[in-house]
């Protein structure tokens, strides 16, 4: 028996060629194109919602849907009707439209649909463990009432004169407006990296108190814009993808709440607990129904989760109503009049009553929210077989079900003229806007069924409207007792860019500003 040389080794064993490989594959794509295509074609279930036609498995109707969810929905709607289910990247997704599918989705019994079971993989690593999605349902319930019972009339009062002192101090500092001189009269502000900014500042001063708002200044900020990079619609199919990001992510959100710890820790040896800020709420109060307490850590882990919840949200809307209140200046006149109407001519500090007094000032907020609902898609994961009211349509246990509150509040059903920004449909609001002669046929409730749902409804409705509101006009009122300000020459307000996790204005973002006070000298 003979010894096989190197060479004759190789003629037995035959490496494939990188074209047999590439073929291999495009074969393989092509049955799996196929044997999907086919299945749509052939095995549609009658009792299940329609599927939305896609060629390329798992990834589903993904790139049509992430580029631009309304407009996804709508074509749909038109196929379909309110309800129907599409692929996105392996998830099958059952969309219900309309007041009637928000209201299906969002008050689903407890048993048959989850928020924990859609969200838990994207929020744990972020928040913690122990906190939010990372706890059963009942416990969510407790978290969110302890958080509430911080945000009274009682400390609105004590936060509004807080964020006009941030507002004034990240003016002065800010590269994007005065940037350390004081005299500085007109300028360029990038409102995408302004806001958010401005709303981190003002939320952790208020809801955390002044020595979690000083970590700001240092390396916190870092530390949350590292757990920001951490929940993107990429760790949302892939959580703990092996990328730095993810790697950032967790570092950070061992060091943020271990802030929270050292500061819980100062709080409880000093027994100083006189700031009116969520974390000493839940110090005095956090302790569940059946007797349990919440841990240290978890009280820390909840701070991530409530700083977090409201930071997009809000940081996109006050963008969304810079920008169109920049884009009409008749608009901006009259909130800067409302303000000396409300507060007196020589424009006093402002209060929380002083906001409670502007009806176009909220006006604004509430129809930025309308055309600008930050978020887009709310989902559960369907945990029994769900049969769809009025319908012979079962959706099944491991499904997931979406809602769209988004999409009545710009559907002329409900909103007259619903692309045009006019914030007197909304009220009665005296000065020279008008009120909308084709009043709106929306009523605002907080049961599902309303059109109008920007904080949600149903057990995981928003704790934070109270909040949002008084950061926003407070945020919006400085705005406009300190400047002017227009977009670029020939720019409009820009389209919506939904690739993030909110739904963000595209770039370029930016306002030319003149200081009034400096204008009028
Ligand atoms: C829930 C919107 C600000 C904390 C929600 C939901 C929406 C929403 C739509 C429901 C999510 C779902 O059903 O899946 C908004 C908007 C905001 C805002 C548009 C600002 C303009 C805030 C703020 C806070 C906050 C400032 C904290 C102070 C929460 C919490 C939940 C929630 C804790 C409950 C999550 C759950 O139960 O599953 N928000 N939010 N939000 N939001 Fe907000």
């Amino acid at each position: 028996m003979g010894i096989l040389s190197g060479d004759s080794l190789a003629g037995l064993v035959q490496i494939p060629s990188w074209h047999v490989v590439l073929a291999g594959l495009t074969a393989f794509v092509v049955v799996a194109i196929v044997v999907n295509v086919l299945a749509q074609i052939l095995f549609r279930d009658p009792n299940q919602p329609p599927v939305v036609f896609h060629w390329i498995p798992v990834l589903g109707s993904a790139v049509s849907y992430g580029m631009d969810p309304y407009k996804f929905f709508e074509d749909n709607r038109k196929k379909f009707g309110d309800v129907f289910t599409f692929v996105l990247l392996g998830r099958k997704m059952t969309v219900a439209l309309g007041p009637k599918g928000n209201d299906f989705i969002l008050n689903a019994k407890l048993s048959d649909v989850s928020a924990e079971d859609a969200y838990h993989h994207l929020t744990t690593p972020v928040f913690g463990k122990g906190v939010v999605y990372d706890c059963p349902n009942h416990r969510l319930m407790e978290q969110k009432k302890f958080a509430k019972s911080a945000l009274t009339v009682q400390a609105f009062r004590t936060y509004v004169p807080a964020i006009v002192e941030e507002a004034r101090k990240y003016w002065l500092k800010s590269p994007q407006f005065f940037g350390g001189d004081s005299n500085r009269a007109s300028g360029n502000a990038h409102l995408l990296t302004a806001m958010p900014e401005l709303t981190i500042f003002t939320a952790s001063r208020t809801l955390q108190g002044k020595q979690i708002r000083a970590k700001f200044d240092e390396s916190f900020a870092d530390l949350y814009h590292d757990l920001d990079r951490g929940f993107t619609p990429l760790h949302f199919v892939f959580p703990n993808i092996p990328i730095p990001a993810t790697f950032r992510r967790d570092a950070a959100q061992k060091k943020v709440s271990d802030t929270y710890m050292e500061l819980i820790r100062e709080r409880r040896q000093s027994g100083d607990f006189s700031e009116m800020d969520i974390i000493n709420t839940f110090l005095k109060e956090a302790i569940y129904k059946d007797g349990v307490r919440m841990t240290d850590r978890e009280i820390a882990n909840m701070q991530i989760g409530i700083l977090m919840g409201g930071q997009h949200t809000s940081a996109a809307t006050s963008t969304w109503a810079l920008l169109h209140i920049g884009a009409d200046p008749k608009l901006q006149e009259a909130l800067y009049r409302e303000q000396i109407e409300v507060c007196g001519e020589d424009l006093p500090e402002l209060t929380y009553e002083n906001l409670q007094s502007m009806p176009l000032l909220n006006a604004t907020i509430r129809e930025t929210l309308r055309m600008h609902m930050p978020l887009h898609s709310l989902m559960r994961k369907v945990r029994n077989n769900l049969t769809i009211e009025g319908t012979h349509y079962v959706v099944p246990k491991g499904n997931y079900v979406m809602a769209a509150p988004g999409v009545p509040m710009i559907d002329s059903n409900y909103f007259t003229d619903p692309m045009t920004f006019r914030p007197s449909r909304w009220d009665e609001v005296k000065n020279e806007i008008k009120v909308d002669a084709n009043a709106d046929k929306a009523t605002i409730s907080k049961g599902a069924s309303s059109p109008y749902l920007p904080f949600g409804a149903g057990r995981h409705r928003c704790i934070g409207e109270q909040f949002a509101f008084v950061q926003l006009g407070t945020i919006l009122t400085m705005f406009i007792r300190e400047f002017t300000w227009t977009l670029p020459e020939g720019r409009g307000v820009p389209k919506p860019d939904y690739t993030s996790m909110v739904t963000l204005p595209s770039e370029p973002t930016n306002i030319i500003w003149t200081r009034r006070q400096i204008a009028k000298k």
